[in-house]
C-alpha cells in the first residue's frame, strides 16, 4: 500500500491550459466572425454589440479562469457558471453550424447539386442571407439550452446486465451503484451530490463504485460537496480510484478527508470482500497525471499483488479506459470500470474523444475475458458542461456469473496471498435482481451501446 505521508503536496493548478483554453476561444471567435458576423447586412453598431457578446461566449473558460481562478472546478457563483455555459454552448454549437453550412455552401459550387447556375445563386445567397443565419442561431441557442438542462441535471438510472468471468456462482445477481466523474463543483454541488446519493442509495446496492474524478477544489471550498459525497450507502462500503482531476485538486489532502467520508481509495492497492463465503477482489490504480506530479502512476501489478492467477476475481477501477486492452493481458481482471470520457459531450466532439481513449466512449465492451464499463459521467467537468444525445447517468449493474475463458481456467474462489494489501469485510448479499429505478427517469436496459471488441 502507497505511503500517505509520503506523498508530495500536489495542490497545483492547471498549468498550461489557460494558453490552450484562449487559442480554442480564438478559433471559435474567428470563424464565427467571418463565416456569421462579417456577411450580415446589419448597421456598424448591430455587428460591434455581436461581436462583444459572441468574444465574451467564446472566452468564457479562459475569462473566468483569469478573474476566479480556480482548480478544474471555476471558483465563481453557479449562475455565473451556468449563465455563461449557455452562451459559450450557442458559440461551439453555432460554430459547428456555420461549418457545415459552408461546406454546403462551397459544395453548391459543384455542377452536379444545380443543374442552372442561377438556382445555385439563388441558394447561395439564400445560405448567407438573414433569415437563414436567424434560423442557425436560433437551432444553437436552443440546442445550448438542451444541451446545459441534460450536463446540469441528477441523472436517471440505468441498469445494466453484465456477466463477469469467474464471478462466485453464490453472488450471482450481486448489485453495484456505479456513478463517474461527479466533478463536485459550483457547477455540480452539494445540493446535486445529495440527490444523487439519495437516488443511489434508494436502490439499495451491495456495493458503490466510482472510477474517479470525484471533485474539483481543493478539501476547503469542496467542504460541502464532500458531505453529500459521504451520504452514499451501501452494504460493503463506497471504493474509489482517483482520476486526473484528483490530482489536480491535490490528492494529499484528499485522501485522509476521504476515508473520513467512508470512502475507501485505491491508489496502486486491492481489497478482497467475502460476502457469505465467496470472494471477490477490487482493485485501484493510479491515474497517469500523478505522474507529472511525482507521484506514483498506474501500477497494475502493485495493485494486485498477492492475488493468485486463478484467484478470486478482480473489479478493477482505472478512471482511463485506454488501459483495458493491456490489462485484460494480465488475465485477473474480470471487470474494469472506467469514466474519463464524459461519453464524448456531443457528436463530433466525441469521435475525436473516442479516437483519443483508445477506441473506448461509453458502455459496454469486452475484451478477452474482461468486461469492460466505460461510465459516461453522473457529472461532467464545468469548462466545457455540454450534452447532445449523450445522457449522464446513475449505474446499477447486475452481475452475473459466467465461467472463465480456456486461457484462465477457473478453480473456485481463491484467496489473496499472505501480505496483500486487503481490507476484509465480511457481509451477506442479498443477490437477486435489481430494485426498481430510483425517481426520475429509468434508464434503458442492459445492451444499449454494446461493443465487442
Ligand atoms: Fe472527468
Amino acid at each position: 500500500m502507497e505511503s500517505r505521508a509520503s506523498l508530495p503536496n500536489n495542490h497545483t493548478k492547471l498549468s498550461g491550459s489557460r494558453d490552450m483554453f484562449m487559442n480554442f476561444a480564438l478559433v471559435l471567435f474567428v470563424y464565427v466572425f467571418l463565416s456569421v458576423i462579417l456577411p450580415l447586412p446589419a448597421g456598424f453598431k448591430a455587428k460591434g454589440a455581436m461581436v462583444i457578446v459572441f468574444l465574451l461566449s467564446a472566452g468564457r473558460l479562459a475569462i473566468l479562469r483569469h478573474f476566479f481562478p480556480g482548480l478544474g472546478g471555476i471558483e465563481t457563483s453557479k449562475t455565473l457558471l451556468v449563465a455563461s455555459a449557455f452562451f459559450q454552448g450557442i458559440v461551439i454549437i453555432l460554430f459547428l453550424l456555420a461549418i457545415a453550412r459552408d461546406l454546403v455552401w462551397v459544395g453548391s459550387f459543384s455542377g452536379n447539386l444545380f443543374h442552372k447556375a442561377e438556382s445555385a445563386r439563388h441558394f447561395r445567397v439564400f445560405l448567407k442571407g438573414i433569415p437563414f443565419t436567424l434560423g442557425l442561431l436560433a437551432v444553437s441557442s436552443l440546442l445550448s439550452a438542451y444541451s446545459l438542462y441534460e450536463a446540469v441535471k441528477v441523472p436517471g438510472v440505468r441498469e445494466v446486465t453484465m456477466e463477469i468471468a469467474g464471478w462466485p456462482r453464490p453472488l450471482d445477481g450481486f448489485r453495484v451503484a456505479v456513478i463517474s466523474d461527479t466533478h463536485l463543483s459550483r457547477f455540480h454541488d452539494g445540493p446535486w451530490m445529495d440527490e444523487v446519493a439519495d437516488r443511489v442509495n434508494a436502490l439499495k446496492p451491495e456495493l458503490v463504485l466510482v472510477p474517479g474524478d470525484l471533485v474539483d477544489g481543493d478539501t476547503f471550498r469542496r467542504a460541502r460537496e464532500a458531505k453529500a459525497l459521504g451520504r452514499l450507502k451501501s452494504t460493503l462500503g463506497t471504493y474509489v480510484c482517483a482520476g486526473n482531476h484528483e490530482y489536480i485538486s491535490g490528492l494529499r489532502e484528499w485522501m485522509p478527508e476521504f476515508s473520513k467520508l467512508g470512502l475507501k481509495l485505491l491508489h496502486n492497492e486491492h481489497a478482497i470482500l467475502n460476502v457469505g463465503g465467496s470472494e471477490f477482489a477490487i482493485a485501484g490504480v493510479a491515474d497517469p497525471a500523478a505522474e507529472r506530479r511525482g507521484l506514483p502512476g498506474p501500477d497494475l501489478g502493485k495493485a494486485l499483488e498477492g492475488i493468485p492467477p486463478n484467484g478470486p476475481p478482480v473489479i478493477l477501477l482505472d478512471h482511463r479506459p485506454a488501459r483495458a486492452p493491456g490489462n485484460s493481458l494480465d488475465g485477473r481482471v474480470s471487470l474494469q470500470l472506467s469514466g474519463h470520457t464524459h461519453g464524448g459531450l456531443f457528436p463530433i466532439l466525441a469521435t475525436l474523444v473516442k479516437k483519443t481513449n483508445g477506441g473506448f466512449l461509453k458502455g459496454r465492451y469486452r475484451i478477452g475475458d474482461l468486461e469492460l464499463y466505460v461510465h459516461p459521467g453522473t457529472g461532467l467537468w464545468s469548462g466545457v458542461p455540454m450534452r447532445i444525445l449523450n445522457p449522464s447517468e446513475i449505474t446499477l449493474l447486475t452481475l452475473r456469473s459466467a465461467p472463465r475463458s480456456a486461457r484462465f481456467p477457473a478453480e473456485g474462489p481463491g484467496t489473496a496471498a499472505p501480505g496483500a494489501s486487503a481490507t476484509a469485510a465480511s457481509a451477506t448479499a442479498s443477490g437477486g435482481t435489481g430494485e426498481p429505478g430510483a425517481a426520475g427517469e429509468t434508464g434503458t436496459g442492459a445492451g444499449e451501446n454494446d461493443v465487442s471488441r
